[in-house]
This record gives structure tokens, C-alpha cells and sequence, in this order.
């Protein structure tokens, strides 16, 4: 049976989604080519409102190469992370690895990292890159990066600041140019609603004047090849095509749906859930920093996660159990992407019928 998938990713993707991807194959350096993908990346621009300074580009990985990306393309001599979860761990982790320095501001899982926090260590000016997660999937915590990007443009203008939309970028609000970010970058199998398998960057002049100045930026991290091969629509190597035509056609319904009303629908979705999950038990996520893409819950009711999901998988649903630590104390519900509010609420009611809890 299939079961529709309720997780901070991948997420539920529709027939119509899945079709696309039959098409038959075109060569990667064939004009059809430059067409499909030129027209992706016009249908980015416009649905991100980009000022021409800033280009999107499409990678054939999933997210996490972004992480590579900035540390091989982006740290120069040291990035400062924002650490509240699994994923701005590994980002922190990740850019380490990739032989740059690295200082964490670390709070608790649950918590946000807020703008005063960073200006106090940025103030040293010891760093060139900020680097911090929007929405923290394992803690349903949404960090408040229009303000950190209102505090990094008006005092250090030389820093770049790299955000993990990840789990938020087409679902809650991401434009770069009200952000003021340098990069941003997220996974298709989220609020893309698409398979995984390919990772969407929204990257600036500057943050490209600065990986030109970084040496050993490997080959698949090469930022500046990556945005050589835009100039003609193009990718250095050969992309997933098939997924390519699938998020042409995602980005025609972003299009058509437009970026304010995508956001209200998730916002609705979060809102309902959140409310509901505080009557039923009580929000992970410190108050005013909840996540608008999935919502992880407290497992007040100490009953197994897991087995609540056996059940609901014979209604055909899937939720997910907390991330790592957090495994049977939480509980997260993934409302991204195609999810619509009527969904929502059969699935949390499938829940209360299940856990027998009160209506
Ligand atoms: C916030 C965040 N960052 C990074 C990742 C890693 O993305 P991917 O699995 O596409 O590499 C995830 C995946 O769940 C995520 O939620």
C-alpha cells in the first residue's frame, strides 16, 4: 500500500510530478538542452524576485553537497556556524572537513540561534563566512535569518552569509534579496515536492568574487566552474535530465501558485498543526521560532512513535519519529510541498483515532 509521506523530506511527489520524468533523454551539450535548463533557472529568477547580481544554479546532488560547496568554494580563513540541530552540526562538521576553520556558536536543540549571539562573535572580525541553518528539520526550529541578515549587511559587509534552506526554500520565505543573504540553497525532495537527487543554489557576485579568491575548491564544489557553465545554460557534468524536466514542470506550478500564496498555504498547515499539537501535547521548538515546513511535537503521551507509525501506514500515511536523541520524545510531521491543509488534518485526525486522544 502506498503510503503518503508526511516527513521533513523526501516528501509526497504527484503522478503528474513522476511523469515528467519519462521523457526521453537529451544530450547534455544539445541545444535542447540549454533550452530546458535556461528555462529552469528563468523560472527560479523570477519565482525568487533574484536581482541580477544574484544567479540560481542547479546541482545534481542532494543538499548536503552544498555544505562541501562552502567550505571548498566559499571559507576563506574562517567560517563561523550557527549550531542548533543534526543538520547545522554536520554543516559545521562539513566545512571542517573540508580542511577550513571553523568556530561554532552551539545552543541548545529546541532553541534558535538569534542575531545578537553572531554580532557578538562576529564583532571579532576574525570570520569570513557565516554559515547557519533557516529551518532545523531534526528540531522543527526556524532560525530568524532575515534579522541575522539584516545585523551581517548593516556591520560586516565582508562576510558571506551562507543559509541551508533546505527543508524551507519554496515553502516558507526565502527571497535572497529581503534576506540579504550570499547563498542559499536547498533540496528538491522538500518543498520541491520532487524526487531527491537535485539541490537548487541561489548565489551572488559576491559570494562568487570570493570563491575566485579561494584556491583548491575542488572539482564537483568548483563554484566558479559551476556558474562558467550557467553563462550557457549548461552544467560542468552530466545532470540527472529527468529530474530536470520534472522541475521544469515544478517550477511552472510554483509559478502559477505563486511565492505568496505557497507560503500562506504552508504557514496555514503549520498554524493548524502547531495548534493542534499544543491541545494534544506540546511543541519542541521554543515559542515564536517554529518551523513553517514541519512541526516537531513533544511525545507527552509516552507511547511508541513507532508503532503509532505502524498504524497509520495501514491508513496509508507516514509521519517521522524525532531526529537521533530526540527519537520517541518527539515526533515530527513533514506539511511541505504539495501538502494541503485538508491532508493535513486527515492525517492528525488518522493520529487522535489511533491514540485515542480527546476530539
Ligand atoms: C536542514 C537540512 N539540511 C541539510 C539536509 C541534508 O540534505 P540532503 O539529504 O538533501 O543532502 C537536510 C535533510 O533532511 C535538512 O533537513
Amino acid at each position: 500500500m502506498h503510503k503518503k509521506l508526511l516527513l521533513p523530506g523526501p516528501t509526497e511527489v504527484s503522478q503528474e510530478i513522476l511523469r515528467e520524468q519519462t521523457h526521453f533523454l537529451i544530450g547534455h551539450r544539445d541545444r535542447a538542452f540549454s533550452e530546458l535548463y535556461g528555462g529552469i533557472t528563468a523560472k527560479l529568477r523570477n519565482f525568487f524576485e533574484l536581482p541580477e547580481d544574484c544567479k540560481p544554479t542547479v546541482t545534481t546532488s542532494s543538499g548536503t553537497l552544498w555544505f562541501d560547496i562552502v567550505g571548498r568554494s566559499i571559507v576563506k580563513k574562517k567560517a563561523l556556524v550557527c549550531i542548533n540541530g543534526a543538520f547545522s552540526e554536520r554543516l559545521g562538521k562539513t566545512i571542517r572537513a573540508c580542511g577550513k576553520k571553523a568556530d561554532f556558536i552551539e545552543v541548545d536543540w529546541g532553541k534558535a540561534v538569534k542575531p545578537n549571539m553572531i554580532s557578538e562573535k562576529l564583532e571579532s572580525g576574525e570570520y569570513d563566512t557565516l554559515a547557519i541553518c533557516h529551518n532545523e528539520s531534526s528540531t522543527g526550529v526556524r532560525n530568524p535569518i532575515h534579522e541575522v541578515g539584516k545585523k551581517v549587511r548593516e556591520n560586516y559587509p565582508d562576510v558571506i552569509l551562507a543559509i541551508d534552506s533546505v527543508s524551507s526554500m519554496a515553502g516558507d520565505k526565502t527571497l535572497p534579496a529581503e534576506i540579504g543573504c550570499d547563498i542559499i540553497f536547498a533540496s528538491t525532495q522538500k518543498c520541491f515536492a520532487l524526487p531527491p537527487g537535485l539541490a537548487v543554489g541561489l548565489v551572488n557576485d559576491r559570494a562568487l568574487e570570493r570563491a575566485r579568491e579561494v584556491p583548491n575548491r575542488g572539482s564537483y564544489t568548483d563554484l566558479v566552474e559551476i556558474f562558467e557553465f550557467e553563462k550557457k545554460h549548461q552544467t560542468p557534468f552530466t545532470p540527472n535530465i529527468s529530474l530536470l524536466y520534472a522541475l521544469n514542470k515544478r517550477m511552472d506550478l510554483l509559478l502559477e501558485e505563486t511565492y505568496d500564496h505557497v507560503y500562506e498555504r504552508h504557514k496555514t498547515m503549520a498554524d493548524y498543526t502547531q495548534q493542534w499539537a499544543k491541545k494534544h501535547f506540546a511543541l519542541f521548538p521554543e515559542p515564536g521560532y517554529e518551523s513553517v515546513t514541519v512541526t516537531c511535537i513533544q511525545n507527552t503521551s509516552g507511547k511508541s512513535v513507532r508503532k503509532l507509525n505502524e498504524k497509520l501506514a495501514e491508513k496509508g500515511f507516514m509521519i517521522s519519529n524525532g531526529y537521533g536523541k530526540l527519537a520517541e520524545k518527539t515526533f515530527r510531521i513533514g506539511h511541505m510541498g504539495e501538502w494541503k491543509l485538508a491532508g493535513i488534518k486527515e492525517v492528525l485526525a488518522a493520529i487522535e483515532g489511533i491514540w485515542r486522544l480527546e476530539t
